[in-house]
């Protein structure tokens, strides 16, 4: 079975003082959740946030990593770093970072292979825009975004990978796919996995769906038997609606 996961994805939100706050409250209202829990921070945010968690059940990610492993990149942060500062795991290929820093396929297949390296754990996002799922391409559009930047890895490095499936038009928009909607393409993805790497895999292979998942309706989408947890944006911010979420795993 895969595993359970409710991870956050804080994007650019909290100063370092409010960030340290959010995790030491989270330590304090989370306990033996029933799932995994991880929040995913900025850079600055990672070593201090390391010590506030460690020794409780909430685990660490960044939100991004360089596509080079270091030298004369000025402003980049390598993978090498993220892993030094105690984060286990790594957002790679959310639609934010694909559209507005221009990250192909190409440069999120370093990305990951870097990270790997490096011992992290990778949670790779995909998703279909609006227009994409209107025109019925949002099977392809998944796909093709998995054999760019994943498909290739052999069997052991896969056991690291997480996918997020992360509609665009349900991003921050208040507008989520329905239960149905999620589990039809999580089942779908899921197929692909078994083509590359077989059902065994395909069955560990922990696919959570991200897109205005909220305490209300995350009831819904986790008992969908593909959806094995969500990746939070707004509902991470605060830690009474993000423990509303991992309560959802009961
Ligand atoms: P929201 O939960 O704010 O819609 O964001 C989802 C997301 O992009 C998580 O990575």
């Amino acid at each position: 079975m895969a595993k359970k996961i409710v991870a956050g994805n804080w994007k650019m939100n909290k100063n370092l003082q409010e960030g340290i706050a959010l995790a030491k409250e989270l330590t304090e209202v989370v306990k033996n959740p029933n799932c995994d829990v991880i929040i995913g921070t900025p850079f600055i945010h990672l070593a201090s946030v390391a010590e506030v968690i460690k020794g409780s059940c909430i685990q660490l990610s960044a939100e991004n990593c360089a596509n080079k492993a270091s030298g004369a990149y000025t402003g980049e942060v390598s993978a090498e770093m993220v892993k030094s500062t105690g984060a286990e795991y790594v957002i790679l290929g959310h639609s934010e970072r694909r559209e507005y820093y221009n990250e192909t396929p190409e440069i999120l297949k370093e990305k990951v292979e870097l990270a790997l390296a490096n011992g992290l754990k990778v949670i790779f996002c995909i998703g279909e825009s609006l227009e994409e799922r209107e025109a019925n391409k949002q099977n392809e559009v998944v796909k093709a975004e998995l054999a760019g930047s994943v498909f290739h890895l052999d069997a052991e490095a896969w056991k690291n990978i997480i996918i997020a499936y992360e509609p665009i038009w349900a991003i921050g928009t208040g507008k989520t796919a329905t239960a149905d909607q999620a589990e039809e393409i999580h089942a779908y993805i899921r197929s692909c996995v078994a083509e590359v790497y077989g059902a065994e895999a395909a069955a560990e292979t922990s696919i959570l769906y991200g897109g205005s998942c909220k305490a209300s309706n995350a009831p819904e989408l986790f008992a969908k038997p593909d959806i094995d947890g969500g990746l939070i944006g707004g509902a991470s911010l605060k830690a009474a609606d993000f423990k509303g979420i991992i309560d959802a795993w009961g």
